[in-house]
């Protein structure tokens, strides 16, 4: 028996790319693990009507945890049409798996590290470390949404005076998409927050939201916010409005340290923060919950290099540190990002985002080498 059951699944695109690399990586560290494999992704939903089949959430509940690679997804229409002929018209609806597995496995915490590694050529400023929660569960991404409008639905919306401006607008001619927060998911994302800042020393915790405009939902992520500070007497709190904070970022990132934020706010900052730090192909991510995680680069499949071992592993290999890290296996984490610094710094074997020609797995290869020592 090995110590660790982890669900391997790479998914779309250069997922797959990206989860060969992590293989190399994960079988010269040497961590006792099983590596299951996993089905999820386009594939499955032209052939089955299901990006997201039943087997493989059985599968995640069997194992420890995930390493994910990447999905494509595609907006309502395109996807029906893509749909094999047998299952058109069947009432099959996509809706994007990676979403489901964090609603479904209740993976609350969305942990996005962005770091300047030391000789990226990519930084924006060499000085940037920033850490990004991103609520994972609710907010706008609830899919709680509606189009046409159901007429209870618009009737019970009525009773809100300032829904008098819809009144006559035809309920076809009407899409609402909710966003919906608990005061229990905001708690505990700011909670996190906090915790990180606490045991890596960190100096601020800033709150990402706009109550000034949406005020029942970011007004209670603020509130909260203000609550749970007082627990962290050596943590500054800061509020910055989502607008404010993108300009700040791209002004003087090095000043930021933890971002907290709701889910769709953290998609959004999220993409702005890795790109400060070499781009995508740097933002690893780590999905997690209270008894399972999944770990995944924040970049997409990619369709037009797939296959082709040219994207750089580097944001999987991060999330690969990510995982350790969340197993207890510290020693291995640190090692491993140790490895992916000194791999950068040297600038020897890199992809071509970095102007280089290796491919993805020789670059797995030359960070693997280098945990070696
Ligand atoms: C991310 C991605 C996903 C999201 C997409 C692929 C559904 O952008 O992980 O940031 O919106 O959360
Ligand atoms: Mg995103």
């Amino acid at each position: 028996m090995t110590r660790y059951k982890i669900a391997w699944l790479p998914g779309d695109g250069v997922g797959n790319d990206v989860m060969d690399a992590a293989r190399i990586v994960l079988d010269r560290i040497d961590l006792d693990a099983e590596y299951i494999p996993g089905d999820v992704g386009w594939e499955f939903w032209k052939k089955e009507g299901n990006p997201l089949p039943e087997r493989t959430i059985d599968l995640l509940r069997k194992c420890d945890c995930c390493l994910f690679g990447a999905i494509t997804s595609k907006p309502k229409d395109e996807a029906q049409k893509e749909l094999a002929p047998e299952l058109q018209g069947k009432g099959f609806v996509y809706s994007s798996p990676i979403v489901r597995l964090r609603q479904l496995l209740n993976l609350h915490t969305n942990l996005r590290p962005c770091k300047a590694f030391p000789g990226n050529p990519l930084n924006y400023r060499d000085d940037i470390d920033i850490v990004v929660f991103r609520e994972n569960t609710e907010g706008l991404y609830a899919g709680v949404e509606f189009h046409p409008v159901p007429k209870n639905v618009f009737d019970a919306l009525m009773v809100h005076p300032k829904m008098k401006k819809f009144e006559k607008t035809s309920l076809n001619d009407l899409a609402i998409s909710t966003r919906i927060f608990t005061r229990k998911a905001c708690q505990n994302i700011i909670r996190q927050a906090f915790e990180y800042a606490k045991a890596h020393g960190r100096k601020s915790v800033t709150v990402v939201e706009k109550p000034n405009v949406i005020r029942e939902t970011s007004g209670l992520m603020i509130q909260e916010a203000r609550e749970i500070a007082k627990d962290y007497p050596g943590i500054e709190l800061w509020e910055i409005n989502v607008d404010a904070m993108c300009m700040w970022l791209v002004k003087n990132p090095q000043e930021y340290d933890v971002l907290v934020a709701s889910n769709m706010f953290g998609d959004i900052i999220s993409d702005l923060c890795a790109q400060l730090v070499g781009g995508l192909g740097f933002a690893a991510s780590g999905n997690i919950g209270d008894d399972f995680a999944l770990f995944e680069p924040t970049h997409g499949s990619a369709p037009k290099y797939a296959g082709q071992y040219k994207v750089n592993p580097t944001a999987m290999l991060l999330s690969v540190k990510l995982m350790l890290d969340w197993l207890g296996e510290k020693e291995k984490a640190n090692r491993l990002e140790q490895a992916i610094a000194t791999v950068i710094k040297e600038g020897r074997v890199k992809t071509y985002d970095l102007g280089g020609n290796n491919t993805t797995l020789e670059v797995a290869e030359e960070v693997a080498r280098k945990y070696e020592g």
